[in-house]
């Protein structure tokens, strides 16, 4: 399918420039024509003959290079490509972007530009989790910019941690992915949005389940969790953006759920075990509920009086497992099921075990010791175990979380993800 596109790659300065190398060769294999753009930075890490090599056509680096504009001009430069990927994306250029500065070709063309963007961050992961990277990207991400990795591993520098830049093959199916689903960004003003992703999950039932159980004692008083429901709602609330008919499923919370979600209030587990079954069929299923594990095998019909004998002996018996009854079944099985590993150990064996037992298609796991301030609060920092292995975000706040997680969603249930 990529055949006959036009891609615009510009490559920044860094070390995982070489990589952009392969990335073009990728690409030329499929049948894409790539112009390519170089910084100054980028220049002293690969040449602008070895890119133009590859390419098979000259390597644009100037701004003010009168052959180029008489020839073609930074404006059609940047319009004449189907996207624009930048790989590696710096730190710097993120920065620039977000801020609106215009001082070189890389730079004034990402501005110019009406085609959608594609950038695949690379640099040292000090650099990348530092609060103004993040908070670049995630800016350039709420304008539209898609955002491809980085990847986890071994960097140039010695350290290990995200940072490293995807690789070639995984930038290519990002750019596949986005090809498929329009070209053009959204006018700045954000009124005249026509590209057709906006509403990635069109058409698709997604079940949400959101907050706490609780598990009567008697009927005053009952066994609960911390669970807030805000992970959860705000997912719900990001299925609904991503134009899906979401039914979220909320245990007990003190939140508000999403204007035209269809709401399914339960107490118990057990509720919450009928309700998602009864919400079936569905295309996508994610269990973000915190769900007790066990229930009082007996509740008492009347309040449980203090007397001579004690405290009350609770014997207690296990509850369904929601998530796992679901990704189990034969018939109805949604083509996703994704769970959620509230852990406060190794995250990443729980997490890749869970994710076997419970037959699942992905597993967020994250990590709810009470020193993280997860259980409750605002933010949340993830690891997405597949089968294909582990990436771990960034703490982000939980609707960034939920934004991101829909996104590779929408990317998965359209048969492109990883
Ligand atoms: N879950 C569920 N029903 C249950 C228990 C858990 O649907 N009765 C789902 C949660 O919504 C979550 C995932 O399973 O998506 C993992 O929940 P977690 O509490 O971390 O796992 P447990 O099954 O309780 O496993 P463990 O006791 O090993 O932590």
């Amino acid at each position: 399918m990529l055949s006959g596109k036009r891609v615009l790659l510009i490559v920044c300065g860094g070390i995982a420039a070489y990589k952009s190398l392969d990335l073009v060769r990728r690409l030329r294999e499929r049948g894409v024509q790539v112009r390519a753009v170089m910084t100054q930075s980028a220049q002293h890490f690969v040449t602008p003959l070895s890119l133009a090599t590859l390419c098979g056509e000259k390597v644009h680096t100037e701004l003010f290079s009168l052959t180029d504009e008489t020839e073609i001009g930074h404006i059609e430069l940047s319009r004449s490509a189907d996207l624009v990927v930048v790989a590696p994306a710096t730190a710097n250029i993120a920065a620039k972007l977000v801020q609106g500065i215009a001082d070189d070709l890389a730079s004034t063309l990402l501005l110019a530009t009406d085609t959608k963007i594609l950038m695949a961050p690379a640099m040292n992961l000090r650099m990348w989790l530092h609060p103004a990277t993040q908070s670049n990207f995630d800016l350039l991400q709420d304008r539209g910019v898609v955002i491809c990795g980085p990847a986890d591993g071994a960097m140039a520098c010695g350290e290990y941690g995200p940072g490293r830049m995807s690789e070639p093959l995984d930038i290519v199916a990002a750019i596949e992915r986005l090809l498929e689903s329009g070209t053009k960004l959204p006018l700045p003003g954000g009124s005249v949005s026509t590209a057709p992703d906006s509403k990635p999950l069109l058409g698709k039932h997604v079940i949400v389940t959101s907050g706490p159980t609780h598990e009567p004692i008697d009927p005053v008083r009952y066994i609960a969790n911390r669970s807030s429901g805000r992970q959860g709602h705000a997912i719900a609330a990001q299925a609904l953006a991503a134009g899906a008919r979401v039914t979220l499923i909320s245990g007990p919370v003190n939140i508000a759920a999403p204007d035209g979600v269809e709401l399914v209030r339960v107490e118990t587990a057990q509720e919450m075990h009928d309700a998602a079954h009864a919400a079936l069929p569905a295309d996508v299923f994610i269990a973000t509920a915190a769900v007790a594990d066990w229930r009082v095998a007996s509740t008492s019909p009347g309040k449980i009086k203090k007397g001579a004998s004690g405290p009350p002996q609770l014997a207690l018996t296990e509850n369904p497992d929601v998530l796992a009854s679901v990704a189990g079944l034969k018939k109805n099985r949604p083509a996703l099921v994704i769970g959620f590993a509230a852990e406060t150990g190794d995250l990443e064996t729980h997490g890749k075990s869970k994710l076997a037992r419970k037959k699942c298609d992905m597993i967020v796991a994250n990590d709810v010791r009470p020193e993280t301030g997860v259980m409750g609060g605002d933010s949340n920092s993830v690891h997405l175990i597949t089968r294909s292995g582990v990436e771990s975000w960034p703490r982000l706040p939980k609707d960034k979380v939920a934004r991101r997680l829909i996104e590779r969603i929408a990317a998965m249930s359209s048969g492109a993800g990883r």
